[in-house]
């Protein structure tokens, strides 16, 4: 049986979980001759390693850090990852790179039934995940709010997704601010609190928590983060990135593959390798 070979190349790329996630839907799907693998690439032969496994008959890769900016000069990008400035998915069939990042966002935000048409929609963060999480959100109809540490890169990204996507209206505040702006959903796109700094928060403990918010936070390890015990403690609901991961990723499945994905075994894969991990 000819195998068909897909993979994430990154640098580091050993903690990927992407491997753990898509061969586990592979095999409850029987497609014993598909194949995920992650291959480490350093920056300075990012064109070899992309021509290597398209050369080896690879379907397609997912992009990981730090090739997702770079990449988008050997690829052509479609609409969403020139808007996005990056590029996490590519079909060597076409040729083209996409991003499944907002995607996967809004499809976890929907699988969780939080409403973003017309809501007020705070984004914590400037960095290439917030500007996926800016260009779904707004495109779903959110009215977007951004609150980063460094203000002036938030700036960038408003201008920047104005320039290539066509968005306006995005504002961009401080943290009091956002405190009062009134917004229903939270959407951490920092990396505060990630593992092992897990009792950071991007919400400054010194300002006023708004009661009743969903927070999305796309941090997944540890699976309750900082920020979300200071939602549920103001009454707020808050949800882990977990589904996130599964979902950005599921798109990239059905793409090369053209099958459903089985998105509740690539949940459970991941839910199981954080725990081994100790991080679930
Ligand atoms: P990614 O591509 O995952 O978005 P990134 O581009 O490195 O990663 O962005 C990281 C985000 O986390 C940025 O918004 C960063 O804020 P700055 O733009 O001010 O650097 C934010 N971040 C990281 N560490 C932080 C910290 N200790 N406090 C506040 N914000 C932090």
């Amino acid at each position: 049986m000819a195998q068909k070979r897909v993979g994430v190349i990154g640098f580091p790329v050993e903690h990927s979980l992407s491997p753990i996630m898509h061969n586990a839907a592979f095999v409850a799907l029987g497609m014993n001759d598909w194949l995920y693998d992650a291959m480490s690439i350093p920056p300075d032969i990012l064109r070899l390693g992309l021509r290597e496994p398209r050369q080896h008959g690879y379907i397609g890769i997912n992009v990981t850090v730090p090739h997702k900016e770079a990449i988008m000069n050997f690829v052509r990008p479609d609409d969403t990852a020139k808007a996005i400035g990056a590029v996490n998915t590519v079909d060597f069939r076409t040729g083209i790179g996409t991003n499944t990042d907002a995607a996967g966002l809004l499809n976890d935000l929907a699988a969780n039934d939080v409403k973003i048409a017309a809501a007020r929609v705070l984004v914590l963060g400037a960095g290439g995940a917030a500007r996926a999480a800016v260009y779904g959100l707004a495109r779903a109809g959110a009215t977007v709010a951004i609150v980063n540490r460094t203000m002036k890169r938030a700036r960038r990204l408003v201008e920047q997704l104005q320039a290539t996507a066509g968005i306006g209206g995005v504002q961009v505040m401080t943290l009091d601010a956002a405190a009062s702006w009134g917004m229903s959903v939270i959407v951490n796109c920092t990396s505060v609190g990630l593992h092992p700094q897990i009792t950071q928060s991007p919400w400054l403990f010194g300002v006023p928590f708004p009661a009743g918010v969903t927070v999305y936070d796309m941090v997944y390890r540890p699976a309750n983060t900082a920020l979300m015990q200071q939602c549920v403690a103001h009454g707020g609901r808050a949800i882990g990135g977990l589904g996130m991961l599964a979902r950005q990723g599921a798109i990239a499945f059905e793409l090369w593959t053209g099958v459903e994905p089985p998105i509740e075994v690539m949940m459970a894969a991941l839910h199981a390798a954080l725990e081994s991990k100790g991080e679930g």
